[in-house]
């Protein structure tokens, strides 16, 4: 379960709140459709979610974030992300390595399971997603589509509880497109939590829940 109480952010204290005591319930299984113009706070609220926002991007922050009725404030990142992942807007500022399978092993790697076990999560990611004809490819040389689709590979070999996905579908193709309704659907009888950005009807149609930052202005 994932919730927050009364959470308000804004970025300088000058202007208005961009987000204003928000406070929201999630259950696992539970798929999320976060709504709202272009600006609005879609981004600022997912990386709110997963501690950026105040760890690393600065700004004026109050409220309470709890996973499991733990708060999440007293956790560092690398702490949080095994648990709550996020799917950046951009993939280019998510990607590191030369190679796909370099990139998809770090993640892992940082959970200390055996390099046997990291395989197989990259191989069940790759084939989640159809790709696995791109794991030994240069990920600078990948299509947008194609690195949403490697950053997407990257966030599952972690299997966090909670997916945080901005705008998933941005620049793939319609085939891909099902399979990541697919992987959300199949994510979310798995007892995850998914939040999905999106501006096409595709995805937000399968959600059970919606949060509309225009509205909450
Ligand atoms: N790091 C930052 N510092 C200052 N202002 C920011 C920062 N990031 C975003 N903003 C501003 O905060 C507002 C919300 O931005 P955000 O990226 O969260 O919107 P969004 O709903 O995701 O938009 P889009 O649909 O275009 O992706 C915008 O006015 C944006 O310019
Ligand atoms: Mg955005």
């Amino acid at each position: 379960m994932l919730k927050t109480e009364n959470l308000s952010f804004r970025y300088n204290p000058e202007q208005p709140w961009l987000i204003k005591k928000f406070s929201f319930e999630a259950e696992n299984g539970d798929i999320i459709a976060v709504k709202g113009s272009s600006g609005s706070g879609k981004t600022t609220l997912l990386n709110i979610l997963c501690g950026v926002i105040p760890k690393t991007i600065p700004g004026e922050f109050e409220g309470k974030i709890s996973m499991n009725k733990k708060d999440i404030s007293s956790l560092l990142l690398p702490e949080i992300a095994p648990h709550i992942s996020l799917l950046m807007q951009e993939p280019e500022n998510q990607l590191f390595f030369p190679t796909v399978e370099q990139e998809l092993a770090f993640a892992p790697e940082n959970l200390k399971i055996t390099p046997e076990k990291i395989q197989e999560r990259i191989s069940l990611a790759l084939s989640q997603l159809d790709i696995e004809q791109l794991r030994f490819e240069e990920t600078a040389s990948l299509s947008f589509g194609q690195k949403k689709l490697v950053t997407l590979a990257s966030i599952l070999t972690l299997s966090p509880k909670v997916y945080l996905l901005d705008e998933p579908a941005a620049g793939i193709s319609k085939e891909n497109i099902e399979l990541v309704k697919n992987l959300i659907f199949n994510l979310s009888q798995h007892s995850k939590i998914i939040f999905v950005v999106d501006h096409t009807k595709d995805l937000l149609e399968m959600a059970n829940l919606s949060i509309d930052l225009d509205k909450l202005k």
